[in-house]
């Protein structure tokens, strides 16, 4: 923990202690130190002022004078934007602003949720059958990697290409959360006591696992070259697809049968901790997938040249080919019917979500006739704050800093 003591200098504010009695040669010594520190600040400014002059300035001053004057609204654009993106306002995709705040508003921990009924559970002999232990495991030992995953391409591939200060305020909210479900999945295997070099090595080790985590890090190395940028066709494309990639897909489609398996445990009141987690994760997950989406649909209507013929059929097979990998993920984790579902089940749901994503960036559906066998999905989706998703816990988080005083 911070103390304030740690801060001590002249200036900053120091909390009277009246019951403290020093005595007159304790007095000195303080002076004496004090008059060192001044030594040492003199010293330190001398410093500054012999190295920083000001052509040292001009360096980061380059950045500022290349910008036209204030920002206006409609200098602001999704990619390619020569607008101030240190400037948050004025608002040019209050969605985004918008999602930022909600995403806040919503904000959870994994500790917060009791895991004592599911570590009886687990280490009970009869507890689980065989294959609820491996839809348990296979969930844990997908997700604990695909959150770091996305938190990775948001960081490293998807951040530095968004011009807009708006959106990429989301992105650093995302980004947080990706690290909280990844701290989720971290917590339910440390408190099952679960074999950590198994569950977390699944993404290299199960083919149906690491064949989704090979999906992904392939669009992330595509922009991994610290000289990609966009500008050029070919590249708004490339992060067209990277976009594509980690929020239709990733995000979209390889999250959702291990989702559907998990909270299917907790409606028949079985691993309740590990679903509640699963719960607050799916209610993120489903934010992430909109704005992805409205980002995406964004710089397709800013960019109409790059959302052509070639582009959309790349699009289209994304999404199917992350429809099928999931199918194949949702054969191996249960090869049997469990929980009162079966793969051909799991098959018709993820064709619907095939559908749905497909639409929502404006291509036709796939599959006809399919419908939603899990409509309770879209319920724990499209809960809202105010419909009391809380209503369990009391939860006051604290706000400011955490110094103490003594
Ligand atoms: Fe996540
Ligand atoms: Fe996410």
């Amino acid at each position: 923990m911070l103390n304030w003591d740690e801060f001590y200098s002249e200036g900053a504010p120091v909390k009277e202690n009246k019951k403290k009695i020093v005595s007159e040669a304790q007095k000195k010594e303080v002076t004496k130190e004090r008059k060192v520190e001044i030594a040492k600040d003199s010293a330190l400014e001398q410093i500054a002022k012999s190295t920083l002059t000001e052509e040292d300035l001009n360096v980061g001053r380059e950045d500022l004078e290349a910008l036209d004057g204030r920002v206006q609204v409609d200098q602001k654009a999704m990619i390619n934007s020569r607008a101030d993106v240190n400037q948050l306002v004025p608002f040019k995709y209050e969605w985004a602003w918008k999602k930022y705040l909600d995403g806040c508003a919503n904000h959870w921990m994994p500790q917060e949720i009791n895991m004592t009924a599911d570590i009886a559970l687990w280490k009970s002999n009869d507890g689980l059958s065989e294959d609820e232990r491996r839809i348990v495991k296979r969930s844990l030992g997908f997700f604990s990697t695909a959150d770091s995953l996305v938190a990775n391409n948001l960081v490293l591939a998807v951040y530095r290409n968004i011009t807009n200060p708006e959106c990429r305020q989301y992105l650093l909210r995302q980004a947080f959360e990706e690290a909280i479900h990844t701290h989720a999945y971290q917590y339910c295997v440390e408190s099952l006591g679960m074999e950590e070099g198994e569950i977390f090595n699944m993404y290299r080790e199960v083919p149906s696992v690491e064949r989704k985590a090979a999906w992904g890090l392939k669009y992330t190395k595509e922009l991994s070259d610290p000289n990609f940028q966009t500008g050029t066709p070919e590249n708004d494309k490339a992060f067209l697809a990277n976009l594509i990639a980690y929020y239709c897909v990733l995000e979209g489609m390889f999250f959702y049968c291990g989702f559907t398996q998990v909270l299917s445990m907790g409606r028949l009141n079985k691993m309740t901790g590990v679903s509640e987690q699963f719960q607050y994760i799916l209610r993120d997950e489903s934010m992430h997938v909109n704005f992805g989406i409205d980002v995406i649909n964004s710089i397709v209507n800013e960019n109409p040249n790059i959302w052509d013929e070639d582009m959309k059929t790349r699009a289209r097979n994304m999404i199917l080919e992350g429809t099928q990998y999931e199918i194949d993920y949702a054969r191996d984790s249960m090869p049997r019917g469990v929980l009162g579902m079966n793969a051909a089940m799991m098959e018709e749901y993820l064709k619907f979500i095939c559908n749905r994503r497909l639409v929502q960036i404006g291509l036709p559906e796939e599959f006809s006739g399919v419908k939603n066998p899990f409509p309770w999905m879209s319920e724990i989706m499209d809960l809202r704050k105010e419909k009391n998703f809380f209503e369990t816990r009391v939860i006051e988080y604290q706000v400011g800093g955490s110094l103490q005083f003594d």
